[in-house]
């Protein structure tokens, strides 16, 4: 059975006691909530991370990171390192957003390094992937999504690619109000699954929790979970508002 995950993705949004409001508010909720095999991450701002902590129960919401360094430790400035990020209690760090990947130019070969370092710090990578407009445009998205893969996962043995989570997002479907139709989300799952199965196998494929990022809300959120191969979703504009998460938080 594999883990099915909500993620919240705050992106450099809320206040301190804005944030911490609206984890209680989720966390309220979940308590009362029957959850068994499914987990709520929250990817909160640094600043947030260890205040996060201290207001949710851990049995069912995890906090993580939205970014770590690719570097262990130094003179980095103004850089925040994976053992950091793990030695506030997170358990988990969204690599590889498109958003870092525009604005911070971050490379396959950066994102290899972070996938390694969060790893080596027992933190989680939700790692994401996916293509743009013009790419899909040219039916380019398989070769896209492959080629980013392999390029910052395929190094990895059998124990370590099971705990990273893997999650598709369209970048033209990413604070669009433009969601990949559940049959586009099928359809991507299902390929990185045999991308995955033909270098490792089905079981290792087919243990991985993948999940859906892009626009996705309360009122899309249950078709596209729903479908065989996505395991839940990464939501950023949406996961803002208590309400808006719960209700998605019920679609899984
Ligand atoms: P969105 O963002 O839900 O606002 O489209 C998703 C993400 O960037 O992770």
């Amino acid at each position: 059975m594999r883990l099915k995950i909500v993620a919240a993705n705050w992106k450099m949004n809320t206040r301190i006691e804005e944030g911490i409001i609206l984890a209680q508010k989720i966390n309220n909720f979940v308590e009362t909530y029957p959850l068994e095999g499914k987990r709520i991450v929250l990817c909160v701002p640094f600043t947030h991370i260890t205040e996060a902590i201290k207001v949710v129960n851990y049995k069912y919401i995890s906090i993580g990171a939205q970014n770590c360094a690719q570097w262990e430790k130094g003179a980095y400035t103004g850089e925040v390192s994976a053992e950091m990020i793990a030695s506030t209690g997170a358990h988990y760090v969204i690599i590889g957003h498109s958003e870092r990947r525009k604005y911070f130019g971050e490379s396959d070969e950066v994102l290899k390094n972070k996938v390694n370092i969060s790893l080596k710090n027992a933190l989680r990578p939700i790692f994401c992937v996916g293509e743009t407009l013009e790419e899909r445009e040219k039916s380019l998205q398989y070769k896209v999504v492959k080629a980013q893969i392999e390029n910052a996962l395929f190094h990895l043995d059998e124990d370590f690619l099971l705990k990273v989570v893997i999650a598709y997002e369209p970048v033209w479907a990413i604070g669009t109000g433009v969601n990949a139709t559940p049959e586009q989300a099928q359809e991507m799952h299902a390929y990185i699954r045999n991308v995955i199965s033909e270098k490792y196998s089905e079981y290792i494929a087919d243990s991985i929790t993948i999940l859906y990022g892009g626009s996705c809300n309360s009122t899309n959120a249950k078709d596209l979970f729903s479908q065989k191969d996505v395991d839940g979703g990464l939501i950023g504009g949406a996961s803002l508002k208590a309400d808006e998460f719960i209700e998605i938080i019920k679609c899984l």
